[in-house]
């Protein structure tokens, strides 16, 4: 019989009594159960540093809201999440990030994740936009996306998008306090296929705050009761990235910064994002 080793992320503190965190994390890692490393759990000045980031990024996705339209190149847009960012004295966690070279993310119909913005690209009457923004405040990251529809979007992108952001909500009414991770994407996985569509599987959500890419991973498919267990302190994303028809991306044989992922089938995409510290009620959103 195989059995399968699970990290023993939570350490024992030397030399103090174990508090009743501990005492509860231990009791989860001694059955078994995947649990966060102690330094995830994040405290409430490291929370704050968090809560005030995703207040400017709000505001940058705000300010996109008001901005996006028809006709505008993607470069342009890129441009202005740039200035309104580093106007509120943070940076944009994408610019440099792994080489990334702009300020964002700009995700436009069968693009499922990290289009780059361009000056030869422009945002066209129907199309259905992602926006993904992660802005990093005194050292703090945070991390959230938007779709846009852009004038007359036909009514089946229509329906993607509206099914899509009902994916990140199921996904938040399953995450609890003392759950798991796989509670989240279990729901997620459910609501899509209910719909007639398929969850990307290459993506996750992750953790954030401290870094911009962190534990725990919180895939958007799953079983219940399985992946890392949610710790009251802990802060991730949840970012389900939901096709129109099969699950399958690929390359963009014409995007010459090796970033664009693209439906393999040709088929719409999207998603919607959000920053969440988990609490002893349940999930908090830092994003909105
Ligand atoms: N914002 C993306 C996320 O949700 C990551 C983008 S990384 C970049 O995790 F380099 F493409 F910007
Ligand atoms: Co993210």
């Amino acid at each position: 019989m195989i059995f399968k080793r699970i990290k023993k992320n939570w350490k024992v503190p030397k030399g103090q009594p174990l508090t009743e965190l501990d005492k509860k994390v231990l009791s989860y890692q001694n059955r078994g159960c995947l649990v966060p490393a102690n330094d995830i759990i994040l405290n409430e000045y490291q929370i704050d540093g968090i809560r005030k980031s995703g207040v400017i990024n709000t505001g940058v996705l705000d300010m996109v809201t008001r901005e996006i339209h028809a006709g505008m190149s993607t470069a342009a847009l890129d441009k202005l999440v740039y200035e309104y960012t580093c106007d509120h004295g943070a940076i944009p966690a994408d610019l440099g990030y792994g080489g990334f070279p702009k300020s964002c993310c700009i995700s436009i119909n069968d693009v499922v994740c990290h289009g780059v913005p361009s000056d030869n690209e422009y945002i066209e009457d129907g199309d259905i936009v992602n926006v993904d923004v992660s802005t990093i405040l005194n050292g703090y990251y945070s991390d959230a996306s938007r779709m846009f529809m852009i004038g007359d979007v036909a009514p089946n992108a229509r329906r993607l998008v509206e099914v899509t952001k009902e994916c990140l909500k199921v996904g938040m009414e399953a995450a609890k306090p003392w759950g798991f991770v796989g509670d989240i994407g279990h729901a997620i996985e459910k609501h899509a296929k209910k719909n007639g569509y398929s969850v990307v599987r290459e993506y996750c959500g992750h953790g954030v705050g401290l870094e911009f890419h962190l534990d725990p991973e919180v895939c958007h498919f799953g079983h219940k009761g399985t992946g890392m267990l949610l710790v009251p302190g802990m802060c991730f994303t949840i970012e389900p990235m939901i096709n129109e028809g099969g699950p399958d991306i690929c390359d963009d044989a014409e995007d010459e910064t090796g970033w664009v992922v693209l439906t393999e089938d040709g088929s719409l995409s999207a998603q919607w994002e959000h920053t969440f510290l988990m609490t002893e009620k349940g999930l908090e959103i830092l994003t909105y």
